[in-house]
């Protein structure tokens, strides 16, 4: 179901024209869907119904504090990956006991936030992290509840920028060595292990590298146990992937998922947590950026946006696609005409797509980034001095401005000049 649809010939957010958006907040905007966001993640809850679980939503998908109120309210658990993350996610009403902390690099003072706020349970990914946690905890009188993050070596198939689940991945430990290091946090008194955690990549399109993951995990469950500890979760990570071309067959759905989690690894008794981002943000927002130029190059025209790759970096990063639509509905039968759509940033880098066929649009139209609403946003900065983009999340026929474009004042106020100066 979708929520951004041509209405009376003007595209829309759920009841919303996004044309009366940009009039109020001007333009690139964000713009983002309650009622997706909230029925994305009920797909992701319903699909593991019956099991004891927790979709701990992945905030950096998308960490606006209206979205991850939602996400609270809906029942969501966050999994969180920095200090900033953790303040976000708490500051936005998620309970400690819902937060999951992941990530390669966790910092002391970013433990011992977690561990006086209230946490769920630490991911760990090294035996250095190991000891340094075990110190940080017992510092603070209290124990960690922890998992190990596992490497198990199988190919995602994805970008290999977001890929991780490969050895030669800088994530977690080899599975190969899960046990001598699974023995060593058993052995440090300021840790507590509760389970197992994996994550193998994201934006997969297919479910046979998750199928292969789960097995090995169900295997490291039962030879854990057998060592004596207590495996009584499992974190499966996030990475389901989302069509971002319409013309692409889809992805896996969120059923078909839970059901191969059900089929591989229902029988240990586990509670499992699930963290998806993606499948829950990416098609519940858009980025609507108005046309500034047409400019006719040698064997190309150029759409010239007001948008730019420090606002939108996933093109220029991964080579990603989105699909680009006008928000004035084009007339039936119109020919499209072929640009390369671009921005204004001073680099080459800065193109959203080559030879993209777009009905004709000239300077002051709109046009929509589809599935722009994760990794969008949290990935923006102000390259360029361009301050960054205002958020709007609508419901129904409301909407609200969520994060306010700064003033160029505001921007620069942020430095500070030396006194010797
Ligand atoms: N859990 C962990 C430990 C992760 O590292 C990630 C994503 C997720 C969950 C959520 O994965 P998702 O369900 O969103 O696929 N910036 C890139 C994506 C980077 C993903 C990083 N980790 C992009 O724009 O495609």
């Amino acid at each position: 179901m979708d929520h951004f649809l041509y209405r009376d010939g003007v595209l829309h957010a759920e009841d919303v024209p996004l044309t009366e958006i940009a009039a109020e907040v001007g333009t690139p905007f964000y713009c983002y869907s309650t009622a997706t966001l909230t029925r994305h993640f009920r797909l992701f809850d319903e699909a593991l119904a019956g099991t004891d679980h927790l979709v701990c939503y992945a905030m950096k998908a998308n960490s606006n504090q209206a979205v991850l109120k939602l996400m609270a309210e809906l029942g969501a658990g966050a999994d969180v990956v920095s200090g900033g993350e953790y303040a976000r996610a708490v500051a936005a009403g998620f309970p400690g006991e819902r937060i999951v902390f992941s990530g390669v690099g966790k910092t002391r003072a970013e433990m011992r936030a977690a561990l006086e706020g209230g946490i769920r349970q630490f991911n760990l990914e090294s035996e250095p992290e190991m000891e340094v946690l075990n110190e940080v905890a017992l510092s603070l009188g209290k124990v960690a509840p922890v998992t190990v993050r596992v490497n198990p070596d199988v190919d995602a198939k994805t970008h290999e920028k977001i890929a991780t689940g490969k050895s030669e991945n800088k994530f977690g430990i080899p599975i190969s060595r899960a046990r001598e290091v699974y023995a060593r946090a058993a052995a440090l008194p300021g840790l507590e292990v509760v389970g197992i955690d994996v994550h193998i990549g994201s934006q997969l399109t297919e479910l046979e590298p998750y199928g292969l993951a789960f097995d090995k995990v169900a295997a490291l469950t039962a030879a854990l146990r057998a060592d004596g500890h207590t495996i009584r979760r499992l974190d499966l990570g996030g990475g389901l992937g989302i069509p971002y071309e319409r013309s692409n067959s889809a992805p896996p759905l969120p059923i078909e998922y839970g059901a191969l989690v059900k089929e591989k690894l229902g029988h240990l008794g586990c509670e499992i947590e699930i963290e998806p981002g993606r499948l829950i943000a990416g098609n519940a927002g858009i980025l609507v950026s108005e046309v500034i130029y047409v400019k006719s190059g040698e064997g190309r025209d150029f759409l010239i946006l007001d948008a730019a790759m420090n606002d939108l970096v996933r093109p220029a990063m991964y080579g990603a696609h989105h699909d680009i639509v006008p928000v004035i509905e084009p007339e039936p039968g119109v020919e499209p005409h072929v640009y390369d759509i671009v921005g204004p940033v001073c680099e080459s880098g800065d193109t959203f797509a080559k030879g993209r066929k777009l009905p004709p649009v000239g300077p002051g139209d709109l046009v929509a980034f589809r599935s722009a609403g994760a990794y969008g946003a949290t990935m923006a900065s102000e390259y360029n001095s361009r301050p960054l983009i205002p958020e709007v999340l609508v419901k129904d026929g409301q909407f609200a401005l969520v994060r306010a474009r700064p003033s160029f004042e505001e921007m620069i106020a942020r430095d500070t000049i030396p006194t010797w100066m």
